[in-house]
């Protein structure tokens, strides 16, 4: 089953610290969209790739695609103010059938999960990676904990999530109109009623937020290289 890939990468990188988009910070001495944009690149299933890029950093995105011969993507749209808008501006650039939104800053992600993620979504409709929480969770107000939440039931969130692209850009239409804003793109489709199936993944699709990402990103390259794992 093939499938279009949108992958937000129109961001700040305000938590990075590093002063600009994150996406161009190096990992093994390759900018870290890159790495993200080998993984679609190598995976046959993938037919196309739509990026959402800030407008004074399309040029300079435009010649990584040159320098590191990313051939896939088909169309480099102009993200918006969230990454909600971002994604929106990119589905309007994609192709019907089988949608995966994936951020560009997660590049850790492996073809395996992207498959199973796939069969996930031709199965049930729409599914997302997600991974069970490692912490206990605390509700606090004030710096008082009101209440712990059962682990058992939490998961965490991640990238990629998998979408027939009517449906996500029909939900995505019904947010902005009624002005939801949420934080991925499965809750933007439970706002309309659409129920979303989870694929469980691993640790190490981590997204690059923080400056000490960095470290544990260039142990995950090295680590790979040794072929601990893949
Ligand atoms: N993103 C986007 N458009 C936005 C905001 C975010 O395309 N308006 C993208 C980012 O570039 C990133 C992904 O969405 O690939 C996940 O967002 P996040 O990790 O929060 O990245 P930033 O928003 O860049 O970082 P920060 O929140 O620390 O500023
Ligand atoms: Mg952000």
């Amino acid at each position: 089953q093939a499938y279009t890939v949108v992958l937000p990468a129109a961001g700040q990188g305000k938590r990075m610290g590093a002063g600009h988009n994150k996406q161009f910070l190096l990992i093994d001495g390759v900018p870290l969209l890159i790495h993200t944009l080998r993984v679609f690149e190598g995976d046959s299933l993938c037919t196309s790739i739509i990026l959402a890029v800030n407008e004074k950093e399309t040029e300079e995105i435009q010649s990584l695609l040159k320098e590191y011969s990313i051939k896939k993507v088909t169309a480099v749209v102009i993200g918006g103010r969230e990454r909600q808008q971002s994604v929106f501006e990119g589905l309007k650039a994609a192709d019907d059938g089988i949608v995966l939104i994936h951020d560009a800053a997660r590049p850790f992600i492996t073809a395996t999960i992207i498959h199973e993620l796939v069969e996930e979504t031709k199965r049930s409709g729409a599914a997302i990676v997600a991974v069970p929480l490692k912490d206990t969770i605390k509700l606090v107000s004030e710096d008082t904990i009101e209440k712990t939440e059962d682990r058992t039931k939490l998961w965490a969130a991640q990238t990629p999530q998998a979408f027939w692209l009517s449906d996500i850009m029909a939900a995505h239409q019904v947010a902005e109109d009624k002005g939801y804003e949420g934080t991925d793109d499965a809750s933007i489709l439970e706002y309309s009623g659409g129920k979303v199936k989870i694929v469980k993944g691993n640790y190490e699709n981590f997204k690059v937020t923080t400056p000490e990402d960095l470290i544990f990103a260039e142990a995950m390259v090295a680590s790979r290289r040794r072929g601990e794992r893949r």
